[in-house]
């Protein structure tokens, strides 16, 4: 099967003042279709670095990228942009949700990007958001939820537009250890039953156990690949 994400000696460096920080210090990765794939290592090892270069969300300082065999690397901003619309949808710690915007907004708005119609897509994100069990939470926004209810609205919204690669970076950091695992399932589950391509960066080894494949980072280089013989499966 071919990779549907490769990074090739991928490379990314901050200057701060007088020093130079080496991120990302030449990664090598494959990932195939459908594959869940977790990225661990330690605070500052530069796990959400490569996820956000391969998101296409910074841009590397050095190496290539390619993603569907489209070179990321190669890409302007607005390119960047309808490329992610189509084919990427993240997860983040913080939820990142619009605080102004009720649950079926937040879900609905990647749809509003892509031109549909008001009706349908308030249609699909009710669906989506009934489907995670939040039908009592449309009309709530973020400050009204709790952290779980948050990150399964951020979920709805990075897979509303049904896209082959899910990126999450720790989405479950700001939750306890029970609605951690939901959401874990949740994700899991979601990206095995579309066949999607999941990537997920945790510190935590447990969570790391849903993956088939285990990238261990350290001080900005791959370690090791493990792969996950004994995977978790999602209940939910
Ligand atoms: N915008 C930035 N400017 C300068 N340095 C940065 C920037 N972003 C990250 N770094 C540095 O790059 C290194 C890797 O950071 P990164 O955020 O990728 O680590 P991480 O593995 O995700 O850590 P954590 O588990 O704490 O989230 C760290 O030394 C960090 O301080
Ligand atoms: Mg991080």
């Amino acid at each position: 099967m071919e990779p549907i994400i490769v990074a090739k000696d991928l490379k990314k460096f901050y200057r701060t003042t007088n020093i130079r920080i080496k991120a990302l210090d030449g990664v090598d990765i494959e990932i195939l279709p459908g594959e869940v794939c977790a990225i661990v290592g330690t605070s500052g090892s530069g796990k959400s670095t490569l996820l956000s270069l391969l998101a296409g969300l910074e841009p590397p300082t050095a190496g290539k990228i390619f993603i569907k065999k489209r070179a990321i690397h190669k890409m302007t901003e607005s390119e960047l942009v309808d490329f992610r619309l189509q084919n990427i949808g993240f997860v983040f710690q913080s939820f990142n949700l619009m605080g102004t915007m009720n649950a079926v907004e937040n879900v609905a708005l990647p749809l509003m990007f892509k031109g549909i119609s008001r009706g349908t897509r308030t249609q699909a994100a009710k669906k989506l958001l009934g489907k995670m069990g939040l039908k009592q939470h449309f009309y709530n926004k973020p400050a009204e939820l709790s952290g779980g209810q948050q990150q399964r609205v951020s979920i709805a919204r990075a897979i509303i537009t049904k896209p082959e690669i899910i990126f999450a970076d720790e989405p479950t950091g700001n939750l306890d250890s029970h609605t951690s695992v939901q959401i874990m399932d949740i994700m899991t589950n979601v990206a095995r039953q579309r066949n999607a391509t999941l990537v997920f960066v945790t510190h935590d080894p447990e969570k790391a156990l849903y993956a088939d494949k285990i990238i261990h980072i350290i001080d900005g280089k791959v370690d090791r690949i493990d792969i996950n013989e004994q995977k978790l499966e999602g209940n939910i």
